[in-house]
């Protein structure tokens, strides 16, 4: 096994200090090492009195040559496939092996196969390296409120920008980064790495990360501060699930049986839905936005009209085997196959498009109405506010940024991005400002597009005094943001 890339590259020990008193929890905390190597982090565990410490390696070598501390417990086997009892910390150096080496781990049990058929992987893509698995793997292990404190190459921010979406998808929020300049590693590792602090659970306190620099120069560790992007948000905000339920649409898993514009025969089953964001051209979700969908809920007696539909569109599933999950249900005899009955969004929720064409805009619907998976839905107790502290070059800017470029010119967002959106936290807003801003959403929802422009100016320009940039600098940086975007087609 001499051969096998174990990813085995060791933390000096002043990183791995430093590291250590990045934990914000008492000594008695049940911190995990899931690859120990030398026992680098379970020794500056013990300096700094942590005394509760479980330490996993693979390699039996390694393993055997460690002294633990006492007390300290040690397991030799592969963290990817461990399982027991959950974590306050977890702090690591993961080993690093490519996508393309994971197979040559076969003896320890260890290939991409076996990786990929484990559901709590499932968030990371065919490309990721071993230590994504690791990530993902301490995540599932950790409390929550539990701190994953880890050291892993930059090119995660770069390359492997899938786990900053996986690291959410698994209850993860960054909340420290740094960068470490230099070669911590000596010259033999030459590659640029990042030291992370990962919380597990919502983002309930959610601070904009910390951003430090690393640098070793004669045995001292400096750390200096990085020119923070401020405008992706500062102190004054918060992540946008704090205060408000973000959620995806209703999807039927078979558009074309509910969607469809049904004949008038089977009217009298058709509820209002808003399906298509093209309908909206204003902020307001009136009932010209809306189309019609089939509802069949669970305990409905099928009357013939409705039951000749079913049988039509059952054989043309039968024949075509799709949509798989509605053939599957047929074959399985599952009787209420052809259900569907969507809850209803209330009146006066903000809905945002999954897709971004040109203009981005968050609307509020007039009437209670289903919402297809099109479209996120927001929903908070002040509704108003809300809607203006989402419409204005801020947020559009923060929006434009977390979006994925999806070609044609188009942005796309998935839930956690919008989750995620930096605002202003409105118990921080003077009272006068919080009515003008509900002010301006009552307007905003009345308005033509000509004057709605103008009512984002002023709410931007209402918000720039929490925030770190004027609003005349953000509404340039916004546009041009977006302009870029548009003619990268
Ligand atoms: C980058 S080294 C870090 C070692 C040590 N934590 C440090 O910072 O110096 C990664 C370690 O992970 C171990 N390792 C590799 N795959 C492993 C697995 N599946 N389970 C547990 N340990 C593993 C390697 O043998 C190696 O010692």
């Amino acid at each position: 096994m001499g051969r096998i890339n174990l990813g085995q590259v060791f933390t000096p020990k002043i990183i791995s200090d430093f590291m250590v008193g990045l934990f914000d929890m008492g000594k008695k905390a049940n911190i995990l090492d899931p690859c120990f190597g030398e026992g680098v982090f379970v020794n500056s565990l013990k300096d700094k009195g942590f005394s509760n410490v479980t330490a996993i390696e693979l390699d039996k070598k390694l393993f055997d040559s460690f002294d633990a501390p006492f007390g300290f417990k040690k397991i030799n086997c592969d963290f990817l496939n461990y399982s027991g009892l959950l974590f306050d910390g977890i702090i690591m150096n993961p080993p690093y092996v490519r996508q393309e080496e994971i197979n040559g781990l076969k003896q320890y049990g260890i290939t991409k196969e076996m990786l990929r058929s484990k559901k709590i992987y499932s968030s990371l893509p065919r490309k990721a390296n071993l230590y994504s698995y690791f990530v993902i793997k301490s995540l599932s292990l950790l409390k929550s409120d539990g701190e994953l404190v880890l050291i892993i190459p930059s090119t995660w921010t770069k390359n492997d920008s899938y786990l900053n979406k996986a690291i959410c998808r698994a209850g993860g929020f960054i909340t420290y980064q740094a960068n470490c300049v230099g070669l911590p590693f000596g010259k033999n590792v030459l590659v640029d790495v990042d030291i992370l602090k990962i919380k597990k659970g919502l983002y309930s306190d959610s601070k904009v990360v910390i951003n430090k620099n690393l640098a070793i120069a004669n045995d001292v560790l400096e750390i200096s501060n990085v020119q923070e992007n401020k405008l992706l948000g500062n102190k004054n905000c918060i992540s946008l699930n704090v205060i408000a339920k973000v959620k995806r649409g209703i999807s039927s898993g078979n558009n074309d049986m509910y969607f469809k514009d049904c004949s008038e025969i089977l009217s009298k089953y058709k509820k209002p839905i808003l399906s298509n964001p093209r309908s909206i051209s204003s902020f307001l979700v009136n009932k010209k936005c809306l189309s019609y969908c089939l509802t069949i809920p669970n305990n409905m007696s099928v009357e013939k009209e409705l039951d000749d539909y079913i049988q039509i569109e059952k054989q043309k599933i039968i024949d075509t085997k799709s949509p798989l999950g509605i053939f599957n249900k047929i074959q399985n005899n599952d009787l209420t196959w052809y259900c569907f009955n969507p809850t209803k969004c209330p009146k006066n929720t903000i809905v945002f498009g999954y897709i971004v064409r040109a203009n981005l805009k968050f609307s509020i619907t007039a009437q209670e109405c289903i919402i297809r998976d099109n479209f996120y839905t927001i929903n908070s107790n002040d509704q108003l506010l809300l809607l203006s502290l989402l419409n204005n070059y801020y947020c559009y800017y923060r929006v434009e940024m977390a979006g994925k470029k999806y070609g044609g010119g188009l942005l796309k967002l998935q839930c956690y991005d919008i989750k995620n959106i930096q605002i202003i936290n409105p118990e921080l807003l003077s009272l006068k400002d919080k009515n003008e801003l509900i002010k301006n959403a009552e307007l905003l929802i009345k308005s033509l597009s000509s004057q709605s422009q103008q009512i984002i100016k002023e709410n931007t320009l209402l918000l720039s005094k929490y925030e770190d940039i004027s609003n005349v600098d953000i509404e340039k940086i916004y546009f041009s943001t977006k302009e870029r975007r548009l003619i990268s087609k």
